[in-house]
């Protein structure tokens, strides 16, 4: 989703947004732009599409002096992507990027064209610019112009502001999209996230809501609702962890191979001979909670739904899971013996962040399963457990989605064995299947050369269903989402006895079926199920390490000893089936048309 860069120093300016912004591009966009001011020198670039074309338009453009600048990736919210609405937004003296939503801008943007001022994008972020400007010609002093403007914002933002009025500062505000400042003797950096500027700046800060302020000749004033503030450095973290394709095709087959090994991390340390340990947790944490309720969006809502299954059948403890831009805003009853969990790979979504911020001020505990460290949704939370994937590239997720689902099975032993729900024979045979694993994620090429034949037979039809029972219900919702998200056909992911409900209607041989099909559980009823579909001529593609007569195409798979292991193995199969049909289709498969990786925006 939409990145923010900004720089204040004598360094190529240019080189420092574009080579930011390149940093942020797996997280989805569709424009990209940079505003530079030196000296008198003010300059602004805007491109549609990739990153190379922005690069193209500045070639002959450089900066040697000191000089102020900021640089964006838009994912449009507001108005087409294109160049017009691309950032940096102009007024007449000074430019603006912007991530978030601004929601009172119908508002603001009526009012300021009652004054005559005359707006050139479709986006909310324009008001910030014209407002500032409006204050400005006011109050003849750019910090209070600033300051007013802000107070003026409703919704979310994080926001940079250069202005000829000032031309050696930069103006920053920050309230429910990520911001930081990066420092280097007097140079400063600004970014939505540290990627950017790791191996450029030494220390950080990581900017809090409601806080706004201004960067000018090497230093940082910083104010809140009470004034100004002080605020503490901490050191940057100097290894950039480089995420390379090494000899993959894309970041997505090489996330989906690198499971086993990065399953062997999220375990170190933590799946022990004889028990579950976190030392991010403790049991006076747990002490009075009587209930889960766990908030997610996308794929890992879906590893919550898993996780509901686990909790209540392994720790006995009642879970709910909701979808974090529903449970927002349908007024939910909260109690305080509910421990609220979030669950994040980007650790910045919106909607996860003020469902989470809800729920803290109705007074509950929570807890985060993230992929990183000092996002937002890590900082607000009272404990977090770091999934530990390493960069996920890929914008379709996969081993954030293993090692979150890893992480959620483990909590699940380890709040059974809190609460002294799990018998110390269910605790070992889950410990043995948890440490076999890694074991279970090795993609055999043999598998992967089969998928990609046969993914040739899966690329038209009037649409895919993905069906699955008990743990595999959330498994085929995560199929069918991945299907969707880079193959851009339509799949539904359902739980196999509804079919018979509705959707059998749709049965005869241009409805694909992918059937999820494990040996142990269920499976004589889902047997059922899909005997139900092919009696109605649907094209069956059955995972199972079951022969299965009846299938058109059949994928055997290799465990049979415990669900969990059945799951990682069959959602390899529906990964590299949605990426194989991708392939076939000439998509982007690390990055799809209209998604994001972090989406700021609710
Ligand atoms: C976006 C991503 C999905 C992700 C969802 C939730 O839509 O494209 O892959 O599942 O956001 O993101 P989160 O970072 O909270 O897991």
């Amino acid at each position: 989703m939409c990145g923010i860069v900004g720089y204040l120093g004598n360094k190529e300016k240019k080189e420092i947004l574009l080579d930011g912004l390149q940093e942020l591009e797996y997280r989805g966009y569709d424009s990209a732009g940079i505003a530079v001011i030196e000296g008198e020198k003010l300059n602004s670039f805007k491109a549609v599409g990739k990153l190379e074309n922005l690069r193209e338009k500045t070639k002959n453009f450089h900066t040697e002096h000191f000089g102020v600048s900021i640089g964006h990736t838009r994912w449009a919210t507001h108005g087409k992507p294109t160049e017009l609405n691309a950032h940096p937004h102009i007024g007449n003296y000074s430019y603006v990027v912007h991530n978030g939503i601004i929601e009172n801008y119908q508002i603001l943007k009526k009012a300021l064209q009652a004054e005559g001022i005359t707006f050139l994008s479709q986006t909310d972020t324009e008001t910030i610019v014209h407002l500032f400007e409006k204050y400005h010609k006011e109050l003849h002093d750019p910090f209070n112009a600033f300051k007013q403007t802000v107070q003026r914002l409703e919704g979310a933002y994080a926001t940079l502001l250069i202005t000829e009025a000032d031309p050696e500062t930069i103006y920053f505000a920050k309230n429910g999209s990520p911001m930081l400042i990066g420092f280097d003797g007097d140079e400063i950096y600004f970014a939505s996230s540290d990627t950017p500027i790791i191996g450029k700046a030494k220390e950080v800060y990581y900017l809090e809501d409601g806080e706004y302020g201004f960067a000018k000749a090497g230093t940082v004033k910083l104010y809140n609702a009470s004034g100004e503030k002080s605020f503490t450095k901490q050191a940057l973290t100097k290894d950039k962890v480089l995420a390379q394709k090494e000899g993959y095709r894309f970041f997505m087959e090489k996330e989906i191979y690198e499971q086993s090994r990065i399953m062997g991390e999220t375990i170190m340390g933590r799946v022990l001979d004889e028990s579950i340990d976190f030392e991010e947790l403790d049991k006076e944490f747990f002490k009075d909670i009587h209930a889960l309720k766990i908030c997610a969006c996308g794929t890992s809502y879906h590893a919550a739904l898993t996780a509901s299954y686990l909790f209540e059948r392994i720790a006995k403890i009642p879970c709910h899971v909701e979808i974090a831009s529903e449970f927002r805003y349908k007024e939910p009853l909260l109690n305080k013996d509910t421990l609220f969990i979030t669950i994040s790979q980007s650790g910045e979504t919106a909607d996860t962040l003020e469902a989470l911020k809800m729920a803290k001020r109705a007074g509950l505990r929570s807890l985060t399963v993230c992929n990183v460290d000092n996002s937002s949704i890590v900082r607000e939370s009272d404990r977090a457990i770091l999934t530990r994937a390493g960069i996920e590239k890929g914008v379709a997720s996969t081993k954030a989605f293993a090692t979150q689902t890893m992480v959620l099975w483990m909590l699940s032993l380890y709040v059974g064995q809190i609460k002294g729900m799990i018998s110390k024979e269910v605790l070992q045979k889950e410990i043995a299947a948890m440490l076999h694993t890694p074991k279970a994620l090795i993609v055999n090429d043999t598998l992967h050369e089969k998928i990609r034949r046969l993914s040739k037979r899966y690329l038209h039809g009037h649409g895919f269903f993905f069906i699955g029972r008990d743990l595999f219900y959330p498994l085929a919702l995560e199929g069918a989402l991945k299907l969707k998200e880079i193959s851009y056909l339509h799949a539904e992911g359902y739980p196999a006895g509804e079919m018979k409900h509705g959707p059998i209607a749709l049965a005869d041989s241009g409805l694909f079926t992918v059937a999820l099909m494990p040996k142990t559980l269920h499976y004589e009823k889902i047997k059922s199920n899909v005997e139900e579909l092919s009696a109605r001529d649907a094209t069956i593609l059955a995972i199972s390490p079951e022969p299965f007569e009846l299938a058109d195409d059949f994928i055997q798979t290799a465990y049979d000893s415990h669900p969990m292991l059945e799951f990682f193995e069959m959602m390899i199969v529906t990964q590299l089936l949605a990426l194989e049909i991708s392939v076939r289709l000439g998509n982007d498969v690390d990055m799809p048309r209209n998604l994001a990786k972090s989406v700021t925006v609710e």
